[in-house]
């Protein structure tokens, strides 16, 4: 089995979100998101570390978060974010551990993340180089230009929301993160930075409830799956 190196960017300020702390420290249920996506993704038989990067001020949260784990098998660090979601995993990457075969990059705000799902992307990240959990575009996309204007609409059945966990080679992700920060280019997600430096990425069909919490509306949504799960005997 493949030795994976989880990172975890938790270093946003969440402005969308309009609360007094960022994203992954808001409590949902019991718990804050990032203990619930952390507490997932210790759930998979890949898993050999775990990197959480936030801000400079949470450091010692998360510390606090990890001594609830029982973790014997899994390296757990934190290090210190950057000013985007690019430069947090990019300081992370240099602390991914010598033994790591695959790295994944998981958003601390999507705790509904499933290890069968994270096993699929790591078989087919071991296959072509990188692996990208994602679902087909429900919504007709509109390409908007200045003014409003629609400039195009691109054929939806081609088109396909990337989640995360996105899982590489490691050698593979850190070339394309070292020649994104030389080449000054900021990507939206890790797949894209791979796909500029020609490494293959493959699709793997996630599910809709693996929704990142970036607006209210959305930690309504997860408050309602995570009720359902407590119904599950
Ligand atoms: O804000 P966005 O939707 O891009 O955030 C996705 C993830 O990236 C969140 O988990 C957030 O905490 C993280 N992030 C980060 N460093 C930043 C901005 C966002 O780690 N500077």
């Amino acid at each position: 089995m493949a030795r994976l190196s989880a990172i975890i960017p938790a270093a946003g300020s969440g402005i969308r979100m309009g609360a007094s702390v960022p994203k992954p420290f808001i409590k949902l249920g019991e718990y804050s998101i990032l203990q619930h996506t952390l507490q997932a993704l210790l759930k998979s038989e890949e898993l050999c570390q775990l990197i959480v990067a936030c801000q400079q001020e949470h450091i010692s949260k998360v510390k606090q978060v990890f001594e609830a784990f029982d973790h014997s098998a899994v390296e757990l660090l934190v290090v210190e974010g950057g000013k985007e979601r690019q430069f947090s995993i990019y300081n992370a990457l240099q602390f991914v551990s010598g033994d790591a075969e695959l790295v994944a990059v998981h958003d601390a705000v999507r705790p509904f993340i499933q290890s069968e799902q994270i096993a699929k992307c790591c078989q087919l990240a071991l296959k072509l180089g990188g692996a990208v959990l994602g679902v087909p575009a429900k919504d007709t996309i509109k390409q908007v230009g200045e003014g409003g204007a629609i400039v195009s609409t691109p054929d939806r059945s081609a088109l396909w929301q990337a989640q995360t966990p996105q899982v590489f080679r490691k050698e593979l992700l850190t070339e394309a993160y070292q020649k994104a920060i030389n080449d000054n280019f900021v990507g939206t997600d890790d797949a894209s930075l791979v796909e500029r430096i020609g490494g293959k990425v493959g699709m793997v069909k996630g599910g809709r409830e693996n929704l990142k919490i970036t607006y209210p509306i959305d930690l309504e949504v997860a408050k309602l799956i995570m009720r359902q799960e407590d119904d599950v005997i």
